[in-house]
């Protein structure tokens, strides 16, 4: 939530900020703004709205900036307004600071400003920085120092980027419990919420860890020091040149739809090297270091959020079904509130895309102070949740733009599916027809996505129904609650999740000629049962539009309208289902005129809990 950037020492400071809060607009779109500054004095521009609207605002390219800050906004505190807009200035306008996070003791912190002279032209927890920067400044401490003793008054979680013009020139960073990363590139130094603002730019990240703090200027090594106590601190640059691709569109219209269609190749990278079914072998090397205590593993606790967290609920099914171990999914942001009974054997799993999600993060804590092994399932590299834990497994489903994941989620189904065949028995007679299906998976998807006008026109035709209940049984209830999910965050219709066989005990009371129902109906043990329920739906009037294994007429006879999706084994026939829900979700979404992209009070990498 909120993205910042930053840059000293590059040709054009203002194009790569602005640039960078572009492509960081995935964090937060509600509001953006720079401050740039050259010769020591600096120059504020924000506008309402997506980061490219300051384009509009001032020549990027042609305005000179030694150095940059720039932040996008998700609003926390205070509507989404101009004043409310970062970057946050002093009063005579001589410091400006981004800030990602949230500051806990700001109200005090406030208080205290003014009762010292200080006022405030914002409702934001984060206008507290530049007075406080102001603040030690006046008292005579060095910039350098200043800074320090400003975030020494911050409770919270920050990622802050500041610039004063009593060291001009110079990039002040510094990070407690939010992402920040350091491009170093020659003369020029970036720093930013995530690595994607230097793909193409450079080809190593350091990532700062919590209380660090960084003076940047040309052509100078980072300093880096601790908020703490301010000794030298030593970070070693990672290479991320493997890491990050080229972001962009390319042919597509959105980058959801681009993301959908990368499915096919984001399974097969996450399955890379992995699987050998010639052999009957699994070979997951991010958890070779911890072998010994997974042995030990007799219970499992799945933790996430969201989409994260239904692929957590079909990877409870497979780690059951395929390794036996008994397994619990939890809620992040309530797994740190229960006081349930734990032994050293259960391990802990966290499942997060952007590896940054705090509720995720709030979970492993506690994870580690009951000394739980915590595994990643994670698709960003260097994520605090990536750091955070033991050991883990890379879900290689590269940068994901759109704030609805998609690709991402059948890249944790499938390494899931993985992890549950690396924890079973070798003897597993499941083990050697699931490895055949996910080699063979990507092309069932590419067949799939080369004809996705089944899916349009259903699109086309349900656009309009304000309520959605979204059945399934068995491995399809999961993708039945992710398929709602999708709809209801791109399309702002209202979708519910739910397993087929509860309908009699509540739901079915809303069904009518007006309330449709999507109904998971693709071959599996239990696909009987739902024929029955779509008939106890089609007999109260309710639109069914089922999604069907291709080949089985009998669906088309009951519901409405049919999808069909690839055959596949009833443990992988989720990734196939789900894809074809994403692609109805996005379809509806463009029938509606929305900004599929960039939902409404949402944002990617939910930072705060
Ligand atoms: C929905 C979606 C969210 C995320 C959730 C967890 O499309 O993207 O529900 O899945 O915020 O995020 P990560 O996986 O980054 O921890």
């Amino acid at each position: 939530m909120c993205g910042i950037a930053g840059c000293v020492g590059h040709v054009n400071t203002p194009g790569l900020v602005v640039e960078g809060l572009e492509t960081l607009q995935y964090r937060g779109y509600d509001s953006a703004g720079i401050a740039m500054q050259n010769d020591g004095q600096l120059e504020v521009v924000k506008t309402i709205g997506a980061p490219g609207n300051l384009r509009k605002q001032f020549d990027v390219n042609a305005t000179i900036a030694e150095t940059a800050i720039g932040h996008n906004r998700w609003a926390t505190h205070g509507p989404v307004n101009m004043p409310n807009a970062h970057p946050h200035t002093n009063e005579t306008g001589t410091i400006a600071s981004v800030c990602n996070g949230t500051i806990e003791n700001y109200k005090q912190l406030r208080a205290e400003l003014t009762y010292n002279g200080y006022s405030f032209s914002s409702q934001t927890d984060t206008e507290v920085i530049p007075h406080l920067f102001d603040y030690y400044l006046a008292e005579g401490a060095e910039p350098e120092n200043a800074f320090r003793q400003a975030l020494g008054r911050l409770v919270g979680a920050y990622a802050v980027l500041a610039l004063t013009d009593q060291d001009p020139g110079a990039l002040y960073a510094a990070k407690f419990s939010s992402p920040l990363v350091l491009g170093v590139n020659g003369h020029e130094h970036i720093a930013a919420s995530d690595t994607v603002v230097f793909a193409g730019t450079t080809k190593q990240a350091t990532f700062l860890e919590d209380h660090d703090m960084v003076r940047l200027i040309a052509d100078e090594p980072p300093r880096i020091t601790s908020v703490k106590d301010s000794g030298s601190v030593v970070r070693v640059p990672e290479d991320i040149e493997d890491i990050e691709k080229k972001v962009g569109k390319g042919e597509f219209e959105h980058y959801m739809l681009k993301e959908i269609f990368e499915s096919a190749e984001t399974v097969r990278d996450a399955t890379r090297g992995r699987i050998h079914p010639e052999d009957n072998l699994v070979k997951l090397g991010g958890l070779e270091s911890v072998e010994e205590r997974i042995k030990d593993t007799s219970r499992i606790v799945i933790v996430a959020c969201g989409t994260s967290y239904y692929a957590g609920l079909i990877g409870e099914q497979l780690i059951e079904e395929i390794a036996g171990i008994p397994v619990e999914v939890q809620q992040a942001s309530e797994f740190v509130y229960r006081n349930e009974p734990f032994d050293k054997n259960t391990t802990v799993i966290a499942i997060s895309q952007s590896g940054e999600t705090a509720d995720t993060i709030g979970a492993l804590k506690k994870a580690d102070e009951l000394a739980m092994l915590k595994l990643g399932i994670v698709n960003s590299l260097g994520s605090r949740i990536y750091r955070n834990t033991d050991a883990g497994v890379y879900c290689h489903a590269g940068p994901e733009i759109a704030v609805a994941s998609t690709k991402a989620f059948t890249s944790q189904v499938t390494v899931l599916t993985e992890v549950a065949m690396a924890l079973a028995e070798k003897s597993n007679t499941l083990n050697k027809p699931l490895m055949e299906e996910l080699v063979a998976l990507p092309e069932k998807i590419e067949a799939m996505l080369a004809d996705t006008s089944a899916i349009q026109a259903a699109a086309k035709k349900y656009a309009d129904y304000k309520n959605f209940l979204f059945i399934g049984r068995g491995y399809n209830y999961p993708v039945a609650l992710e398929g709602a999910l999708k709809l209801k965050e791109v399309s702002y219709i209202h979708a519910e999740g739910y397993g087929a066989g509860e309908m009699k005990h509540g739901p079915l009371a809303m069904i009518d000629e007006d309330f449709p129902t999507v109904a998971l109906a693709t071959d599996n043990p239990q696909l009987e049962k739902t024929m029955s329920n779509i008939e106890e739906i089609r007999a109260r009037r309710g639109p069914v539009l089922a999604l069907a294994t291709a080949g089985n007429k009998e669906v088309e006879q009951t519901a409405d309208d049919v999808i069909y999706v690839p055959a596949s084994l009833e443990q992988t026939q989720p990734i196939l289902n789900s894809i074809a829900l994403q692609l109805f979700a996005y379809h509806v979404a463009v029938e509606k005129g929305l900004n599929v992209d960039q939902p409404r009070n949402l944002a990617k990498s939910v930072t705060v809990e």
